[in-house]
């Protein structure tokens, strides 16, 4: 079974979506670990619920960024964790961090990219008054929200939408695409060690 570690920072919307994909067999992996830099994140909530094994790290206790990683990445190998999923993990990686699981880290983003990359895509689309917004998955490279796209989906803006109403129906679209997207990648990285 496919090992995944599934980062987050808050409130978890996506980590449950991958959890109930992968208890009624959408999803198949294991998550193996969900790995957090939040104490009091919602999303901490949920893994105790659901019995997923936690790596809760606060970054200021570390001398640098890097050293952060070098325990992160350390717990997952002896985990033998084989992909990485971010779902609303708010820090930027090293160099070392992206090399240490090239090619093996998705992540979600509340925009078409590369339209509105950054933390606040949803908010700067609605106030763009652009038709059209979304979610995209993408690979992770070093470039912030940059990256070969695995999947994305439109999402409109309708008359009426508050910042609100559109947040929440971007939400419900990247809960239903992002099981489904992690299905496909670890699919995807099965055959390319195979071959
Ligand atoms: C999502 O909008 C995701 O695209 C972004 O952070 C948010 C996380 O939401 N990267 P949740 O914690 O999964 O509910």
């Amino acid at each position: 079974m496919t090992k995944i570690a599934v980062f987050c920072s808050g409130f978890g919307s996506n980590f449950q979506a991958l959890i109930n994909a992968v208890d009624d067999g959408r999803l198949k992996a294991e998550i193996a670990l969900m790995v957090c830099d939040k104490p009091y994140a919602y999303v901490l909530t949920r893994a105790k619920n659901h019995n997923i094994p936690v790596f809760l790290f606060d970054p200021n206790s570390f001398s640098s960024r890097e050293e952060s990683e070098r325990l992160i990445v350390k717990t997952l190998e002896g985990l033998g964790v084989d992909a990485i999923v971010l779902a609303g993990f708010m820090r930027i990686f090293t160099p070392y961090f992206i090399g240490s699981f090239k090619g093996r880290i998705l992540n979600i983003h509340p925009s078409l990219l590369p339209a509105f990359k950054g933390a606040h895509a949803i908010r700067d689309a609605f106030e763009a008054k652009v038709k059209e917004t979304g979610v995209t998955v993408h690979s992770v490279v070093q470039e912030v929200d940059a990256g070969p796209i695995l999947m994305q989906e439109k999402v409109s803006v309708l008359a009426g939408d508050t910042l609100e109403s559109l947040e929440n129906r971007i939400h419900e679209t990247e809960n239903r695409i992002y099981p489904k997207a992690v299905q496909s990648f670890i699919s995807q990285l099965k055959t390319q060690q195979k071959s």
